[in-house]
């Protein structure tokens, strides 16, 4: 089988992250995004991912080639010379997807998180015979996404209205697909939306079927999705890989440190926390609700709750750090700063605290 995943667009909502790397590649859990999306594609099977791409081609490809090489699975890149949208890139790599055997294809939107039962959507779509099966899943506030209204007993998709300005229903799009190749044939070359163009034609046809996503879902595109849904991902690797998860005096709740990180004395860490590769947290550090990121080191007694913190950052001792604060790589914090909600770009020294939730350039 092979899978495309949608890796364009600029990320604009997940800067000062995506500043330094393209959104895919952001860490989440302390590997990049897309990472997670690969390896629970290779689970089922797939032997060929395409990427579309259309924004850091370069940064892309080095991604490919080491990755592909590691997993040992072939990676694509298909490049666009202006964004496709999310449908024009299947049209784009239509010669790759099509192998001419009629087997299904998944798509993938690269920005979400869940546990990928991509097995049973497999089982699924031969279940019902369709052209077309999307995972859905409930959301408290459906309107930022593509809502969906199905026969509850067949799957069969009735609507699909993409961003509704008025309440249609809570299930939402939750951005995995599997498609026909025939579908492709839907599809012009040309800047496309799969959820405004494509879809809502196949549910017209009655050859649109959805499956709601079994377990937790969130779109981490946004700096406090980022967090809940790092908070939902710990709480499914605590049922079912807790080994993966740290343990001790100092932690609480559920906590994800990467082997190489290096923790000092008296600290107390967690609940919902990753620690990257060679970070350091020194002695007395508090941690809850946050991503450390690569690199980054938080030195004595500063407090961290609810922030992401990007690559090769520093915190100063006594810093605090709190409401939804996120530092692009290389930020440095100065010794008891104070962070209330700042972003603050790549590459800055911060000597005062920001004490409401502004952009710092
Ligand atoms: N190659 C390519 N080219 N990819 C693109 C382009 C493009 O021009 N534009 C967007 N993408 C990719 C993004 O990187 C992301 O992986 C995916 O397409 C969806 O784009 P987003 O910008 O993240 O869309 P959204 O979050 O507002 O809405 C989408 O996702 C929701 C679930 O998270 C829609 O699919 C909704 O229907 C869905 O509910
Ligand atoms: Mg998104």
């Amino acid at each position: 089988m092979k899978a495309l995943i949608l890796v364009g667009g600029f990320g604009t909502r997940l800067r000062p992250l995506t500043l330094s790397m393209p959104k895919p590649l952001v860490d989440f859990a302390n590997k990049p995004m897309i990472l997670h999306q690969i390896e629970a594609l290779q689970a089922v099977g797939v032997k060929e991912v395409i990427l579309a791409i259309n924004y850091q081609p370069q940064v892309m490809v080095g991604f490919t080639e080491q990755f592909g090489a590691l997993l040992g699975i072939k990676i694509t890149c298909s490049q666009e010379f202006e964004p496709m949208g999310t449908a024009g890139p299947l049209a784009l790599a239509r010669d790759k997807l099509d192998d001419g055997s009629g087997k299904p294809f998944f798509v993938l939107n690269s920005d979400v998180i869940s546990e990928y039962p991509l097995q049973k959507m497999i089982d699924f779509h031969k279940y019902h015979g369709g052209e077309v099966s999307i995972m859905v899943t409930k959301v408290d506030e459906p309107s930022k996404y593509g809502v969906v209204v199905l026969d509850e007993k067949t799957g069969e998709v009735q609507r699909f209205v993409e961003k509704p300005k008025s309440f249609v229903g809570n299930k939402i799009n939750a951005g995995i697909y599997l498609l026909n190749p025939t579908v492709l044939d839907k599809i012009e070359m040309r800047p496309t939306s799969i959820e405004k163009e494509i879809f809502p034609k196949i549910a017209k046809e009655r050859n649109l079927f959805a499956m709601v996503l079994p377990g937790f879902w969130m779109d981490v595109g946004q700096p406090r999705d980022y967090i809940t849904g790092l908070k939902l991902y710990l709480g499914s690797l605590r049922t079912k890989a807790p080994d993966k998860l740290a343990a001790g005096v100092n932690i609480v709740g559920n906590v994800l440190i990467d082997k190489s990180a290096a923790i000092g004395a008296g600290c107390l860490i967690g609940p919902d926390v990753s620690i990257g590769q060679n970070c350091v947290i020194e002695d007395g550090v508090r941690l809850s609700h946050c991503a450390i990121m690569q690199g980054a080191r938080v030195k004595k007694h500063a407090c961290i709750s609810g922030a992401i913190i990007g690559w090769h950052s520093t915190i100063g001792q006594w810093a605090r750090v709190e409401n939804m604060t996120v530092l692009g790589e290389d930020v440095h914090l100065s010794d008891e700063v104070y962070s209330n909600g700042g972003i603050v770009l790549p590459h800055k020294e911060i000597k005062n605290s920001i004490v409401k939730p502004e952009i710092v350039m």
